[in-house]
């Protein structure tokens, strides 16, 4: 027989995302609704090995679903790698009565949930990350915000590169994946997408594409660079030498992690929390949420985590044509 759940913790981990926050709210609500008590855990697996802990009420997530960021915190926390963490944190849930958990985060805090859950917490994984590199879903929570950010930040750049018939060169972020790269590569028309999943060192076919744009009469040169690739401070300096065309590195940082949620993170987050909530509700446990071909479906997560995901060839062969 499932366990009852009576009460249930919500902890955001890793990396922020725009979003989270709508995740929160609607764990926090549909619980509530679902006649349960719900704990709010700070700074991630940190915060809940401190006991960071408190008790929370519809009102305490008001006002929250237009924010950037986590109201909750978060943190990487080494110790919970460790199955003396793990344990640590098992018995801080217990300790506060707290019979089921929802993480939201990436595949990293996917695998401290699934560590909660073979202790005998129930879990539950709602994906947090701007890198879309979670490979059971096809959505993350603050993917949208991101590339929506991060687009807009280098059309700026591009009007000073074409002001000054400069190259430029823009990073991105994404760990070791290039969605956020593809997504902006595309649609901020970049002459040159760099993606860690299939670039090969190949600066020169990059020198020849920025020589032959200069002769058919280009006056900018844009070139998305994913974070996993990176140097691109380096790249810049030995572009420029080949080329004779100036050429400048920016890279946006942190900027593409924060700001207010887009419609679709908000509702998305909204959506994915509530589904959280309810399968706690049922005795579920060691499952995560996602959406996958137009559809919010859940998996276990030992399946979940080995799952692959790859950058879809069709779309990637498609930025490369238009970017010619
Ligand atoms: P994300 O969740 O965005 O992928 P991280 O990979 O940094 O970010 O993971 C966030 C946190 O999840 C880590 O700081 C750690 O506390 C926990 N975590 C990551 N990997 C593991 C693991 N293999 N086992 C247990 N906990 C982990
Ligand atoms: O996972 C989100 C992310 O912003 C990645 O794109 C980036 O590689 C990483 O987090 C940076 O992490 P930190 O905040 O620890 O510097």
């Amino acid at each position: 027989m499932a366990k009852q759940i009576k009460t249930i913790g919500v902890l955001t981990s890793g990396g922020d995302a725009p979003g989270m926050n709508a995740a929160v709210r609607s764990v926090v609500r549909k619980s509530l609704n679902n006649g349960m008590k719900v704990m709010g855990i700070r700074r991630g697996y940190k915060g809940l090995l401190a006991g960071d802990i408190f008790e929370m009420d519809s009102h305490d997530v008001s006002d929250t679903i237009q924010q950037g960021g986590t109201i909750l915190g978060t943190a990487r926390c080494s110790a919970f790698h460790t199955q003396e963490g793990q344990k640590q944190g098992a018995d801080m849930c217990k300790k506060f009565g707290i019979d089921g958990i929802v993480v939201i985060g990436g595949d990293g805090s996917y695998r401290g949930a699934q560590a909660l859950s073979k202790m005998g917490i129930n879990t539950i994984g709602v994906p947090g990350t701007i890198d879309l590199d979670i490979a059971c879903t096809d959505y993350t929570i603050g993917f949208d915000t991101a590339v929506n950010t991060a687009m807009q930040a280098i059309d700026k750049v591009r009007d000073t590169s074409s002001s000054h018939e400069r190259c430029s060169i823009i990073e991105v972020m994404g760990r070791n994946a290039g969605y956020i790269a593809l997504w902006c590569g595309v649609a901020n028309g970049a002459e040159d997408i760099l993606l860690p999943e299939k670039y090969e060192f190949n600066e020169q076919e990059i020198i020849n594409n920025i020589i032959r744009n200069r002769k058919k009469g280009k006056t900018h040169h844009i070139i998305i660079n994913a974070e996993g690739i990176g140097h691109s401070t380096s790249m810049a300096r030995r572009i420029e030498a080949a080329t004779g065309m100036e050429t400048r590195a920016t890279i946006l940082g942190y900027m593409q992690r924060g700001g207010s949620p887009t419609c679709k993170d908000r509702y998305y987050a909204s959506i994915m929390g509530a589904m959280a909530a309810d399968l706690l509700a049922e005795g579920k446990s060691n499952r995560v949420v996602g959406y996958q071909h137009g559809e919010f479906v859940d998996f276990d997560i030992d399946e979940a985590l080995e799952m692959q995901k790859s950058i879809p060839e069709y779309e990637y062969n498609v930025a490369k044509i238009l970017s010619l």
